[in-house]
């Protein structure tokens, strides 16, 4: 059991000594060592990922060798593209990725609250920009590789109306649409820290957002990428216009803001009180597992759901299996278990499906 290995390897060396640096910096670094290591397939099989055909499932016409997938906003520039797959996850997405470039927030962009399992996320989408990230993943071989774009709306001052913003969108599905390896599409209305983008998680500007995109002739499945604080008619109310317009796919959930969330410990908080930004990981478990199983009871086989936000095991992801979700996502859980996690859950999941093959056949 190799990633076992790794997984104590990572716990006791090598996260100590991360957590003791910069967490943008660590990313930096973690992304140029990542994107050397593209071409060692073998290696990376053996260390982190778990084959095995049971797996498998088919989601939206689309066959995923696995139903683990690292959510958007790890590899916003698309450098991992090609090495994720080894480090064994089923999909992954690249961005979120915005028509123009932008250097991100002022920084600190990244801090860890470890009692919390959460990370403060105050990137704003810093994106060198959808052309010379379509060139990049150009350059690479990865017709064999899940690979999704998560699409959002320029940070920057000039895209201040709905119908640039709207334009602004449109340019990066136009620029990636045809390409063969991109497999999926995430539509992000629920970056919370983008005023632009998250106002199209309100109905009137959701409605203007995907007709524009209907008229696109998208081919791939388009996943929205849902708010996590909202009311459950209003994420409802969103799903129906989605579906109106042929878009079955959903993902629940993205960051949380509201820093009185009970799972934030309140010290480690009150330590943060000068950066903005919005937390990932433990704190975002409940509502992406409340939002599956309603959106589920709802709308039953009519929707594709993903479920992401504090998934730190395989017992997470069979509960949110359990209560509807067709695939999962994570970043957090990476950083704090390690690389090998979507092979340690991959293994779960697999075994979980063998005993209950076994108990009940056919
Ligand atoms: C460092 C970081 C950057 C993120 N950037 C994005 C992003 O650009 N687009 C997006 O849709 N979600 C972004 N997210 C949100 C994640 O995709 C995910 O919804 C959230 O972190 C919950 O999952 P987790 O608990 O497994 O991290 C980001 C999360 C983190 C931790």
């Amino acid at each position: 059991m190799a990633h076992t290995i790794a997984g104590v390897v990572y716990k006791n060396l090598i996260k100590p000594v991360l957590f003791r640096c910069d967490p943008e910096t660590v990313h930096d670094k973690t992304t140029k060592i990542g994107e050397r290591l593209e071409n060692q397939e073998w290696l990376l099989n053996r260390l982190f990922a778990y084959q095995n055909t049971i797996l498998r499932k088919t989601v939206l016409g689309l066959e995923f060798e696995n139903p683990v997938g690292l959510a958007a906003g790890f590899d916003y520039n698309g450098h991992l593209a090609k090495v994720m797959k080894h480090v064994g996850f089923g999909f992954n997405t690249i961005g979120t990725v915005t028509a123009q470039k932008y250097e991100g927030n002022k920084p600190p962009r990244l801090a860890r609250l470890p009692k919390s399992k959460s990370l403060l996320v105050n990137k704003g989408f810093k994106s060198d920009g959808a052309e010379i990230i379509a060139r990049r993943l150009d350059g690479k071989k990865l017709s064999r590789h899940m690979i999704g774009i998560s699409v959002g709306g320029s940070n920057v001052p000039e895209v201040n109306t709905t119908s640039k913003a709207i334009d602004d969108y449109l340019k990066t599905f136009n620029l990636f649409k045809d390409r063969q390896y991109v497999k999926y599409f995430e539509l992000n209305i629920s970056c919370p820290n983008i005023a632009m983008t998250e106002s199209f998680s309100t109905l009137k500007n959701f409605q203007e957002l995907v007709r524009a995109i209907g008229s696109l002739g998208i081919t791939q499945p388009i996943f929205v990428k849902m708010p996590s604080e909202i009311a459950l008619e209003e994420s409802d109310a969103l799903v129906r216009v989605a579906l109106g317009h042929g878009i079955r796919g959903f993902i629940f959930s993205n960051l949380i803001k509201n820093r009185n969330n009970s799972a934030l410990e309140k010290e480690e908080v009150a330590e943060l009180r000068d950066i903005p930004g919005n937390f990932s990981g433990a704190p975002t478990a409940e509502n992406s597992k409340r939002m599956v199983k309603h959106t589920r009871d709802t709308f039953g086989a009519d929707v594709a759901i993903i479920s992401c936000g504090g998934i730190f095991s395989a017992t997470d992801a069979m509960e949110r299996f359990s209560l509807g979700a067709d695939l999962i996502q994570f970043i957090t859980g990476m950083i704090y278990e390690g690389p090998q996690l979507a092979g340690e859950i991959n293994r779960g999941i697999a075994r979980f499906l063998a005993t209950r093959s076994h108990r009940s056949p056919g």
